[in-house]
């Protein structure tokens, strides 16, 4: 979708209008002037509709010629909050008016009485509904239904504000859509390597530098529980680290680390997984994404803090050489780790990026995303993603951000009578229970092992919020880019403010 500010003097570039009305049918101001104009033709045939203008309300008027507009979406706003509607609201009703105006080729917004940041948020949400996966499809463009709107012109009463408004919007909305391609592409095509190579493309030319590990690096740093994972692919494993650089010069602050999962293709290794499903376990590097993502939306906005990305890229495949249940792995940190199930491998990768995030950067606060249990869905459905910390600073901040955004967290408990369901009889760890219960915390409870005291931590498990089976509101279904936005306001919030 191609957005293009105009100054509403201006003739109107296409027939088909969008306006806006809030409850109890009260037009905003800019179709109120379109009625006004036509003699209160809207307002008449709205009522004659028995239309009220609630939330998503939507009536599809033909109007006379003296309009210039031969076809109006009236689109409703729900209770007027009188120019103070909230960012959430304005996003969320933005992606449903995208999805009602699919088929069209171009529209304009009479939108010039909005103000520029509720027209921002409008847009973004517009944006992050239209984006789409389409390159595998050779005939996308005859699914009408499904074509997002070609051509949106936006009526506004100052064209510079509204693109200042806008412009950090977009960037950022641009990071989800990065986020969403790398998710949704299939394992053939997405693999350690590419997987890498396509972000350092990416950031070529960017603030963001990118320093890729291959196998022999990531041998010398002596990660054996990642490398663990990755023997049994004929793909070797890959370390991104990325890093971004805002903070004013001369900062003694270490970096700020997040840290991403990125199995490219999680089978499950010798302890398979079954069949039914198994495909969407393309999706296991959303968390590395995610990071990517972040550090791409920081950069666009010149966020004024200094970040590091680490992303642990690996394949996970049963072979002749996949390590089998029962090894015992030698992590970066020095503990052991016996590996009773081979498809607990999120954890074993994240546990030596980890330590890496620590021990070459010094970082005092690190968050981590990940794919890493199933479990977690049982427990939150798909309303939020786990969070676990041990920081109740970190973990406040966190979850505002999620409220802000609409990227939701939970905090779930921790604590060593967890811990001590992970203690091996034969390693300093296992990286199972053995049981079902509490899988998502014990999870949480094996990372926190691979963290020092002194550094504040947070854990985020994005297992039932990264890919959904259903469109929702600011995301068709598949891949939803969960975490750029949430970090992204987690670090304007709570570092460039602090
Ligand atoms: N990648 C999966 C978790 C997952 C499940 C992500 C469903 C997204 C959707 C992870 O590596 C995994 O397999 N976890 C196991 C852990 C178990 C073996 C302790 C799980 O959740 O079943
Ligand atoms: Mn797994
Ligand atoms: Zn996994």
């Amino acid at each position: 979708m191609k957005i293009a500010f105009i100054d509403p003097a201006r003739p109107l570039p296409c027939n088909t209008g969008v306006g806006f009305c809030h409850e109890k049918c009260k037009l905003d101001e800019a179709l109120s002037a379109l009625d006004a104009l036509l003699d209160g033709f809207v307002s008449e045939a709205l009522a004659g509709l028995k239309y009220s203008g609630k939330r998503d309300e939507v009536a599809l008027l033909t109007l006379p010629p003296a309009a210039g507009l031969s076809r109006l979406f009236v689109f409703g706003l729900g209770e007027d909050a009188d120019g103070e509607e909230d960012i959430l609201s304005m996003e969320r009703s933005g992606g449903v008016l995208a999805s009602r105006l699919f088929g069209f080729s171009e529209a304009v917004l009479l939108s010039s009485g909005m103000g520029e940041d509720v027209l921002a948020s409008l847009l973004e949400g517009m944006l992050l509904r239209s984006w789409q996966f389409v390159k595998y499809r050779t005939n996308a463009s005859k699914d009408k239904v499904k074509v997002p709107l070609g051509t949106l012109h936006v009526h506004v009463a100052d064209v510079h504000t509204a693109q200042k408004a806008f412009a950090p919007r977009k960037a950022r909305a641009e990071a989800v859509f990065f986020a969403r391609d790398l998710i949704s592409e299939p394992g053939n095509v997405l693999y350690p390597a590419s997987m890498a190579s396509r972000v350092a493309k990416h950031f070529e030319k960017t603030d963001v530098s990118v320093e890729i590990l291959g196998e022999k690096d990531i041998r010398a740093l002596g990660m054996g529980a990642l490398l663990g994972v990755a023997q049994g692919s004929e793909k070797p494993p890959r370390l991104v680290v990325m890093e971004y650089h805002g903070a004013k010069k001369g900062s003694k602050k270490p970096p700020v680390a997040f840290v991403g999962k990125g199995v490219t293709f999680d089978s499950g290794g010798i302890s398979l997984k079954p069949g039914a499903g198994m495909w969407d376990m393309k999706h296991d590097m959303a968390g590395a994404a995610a990071v990517i993502g972040v550090m791409d939306a920081l950069a666009a906005r010149k966020a004024k803090v200094d970040v590091v990305g680490i992303v642990g890229l690996v394949e996970n495949m049963p072979s002749g050489g996949a390590q089998r249940p029962g090894d015992i792995v030698v992590s970066m940190s020095g503990q052991t780790i016996e590996v009773q199930n081979t498809d607990a491998e999120g954890r074993l990768v994240l546990a030596d990026c980890l330590s890496y995030a620590q021990e070459r950067f010094g970082t005092k606060t690190v968050v981590n995303l990940a794919t890493l249990t199933g479990a977690i869905a049982i427990a939150l459905g798909s309303e939020h993603a786990g969070l676990f910390s041990n920081s109740t600073e970190l973990a406040g901040a966190l979850r505002a951000a999620g409220k802000k955004t609409g990227e939701r967290l939970w905090r779930l408990p921790m604590g060593s009578a967890y811990d001590k369901m992970i203690d091996s009889d034969i390693a300093d760890m296992k990286n199972i229970t053995g049981v079902r219960d509490a899988g998502s915390i014990t999870a949480a409870q094996f990372l926190q092992r691979f963290v020092r005291e002194d550094v504040a931590w947070a854990h985020l498990d994005i297992a039932s919020v990264a890919w959904k089976n259903k469109d929702d509101a600011l995301c068709p279904k598949g891949a939803t880019g969960f975490g750029v936005r949430l970090l992204d306001v987690f670090v304007a919030a709570a570092l460039e403010k602090a």
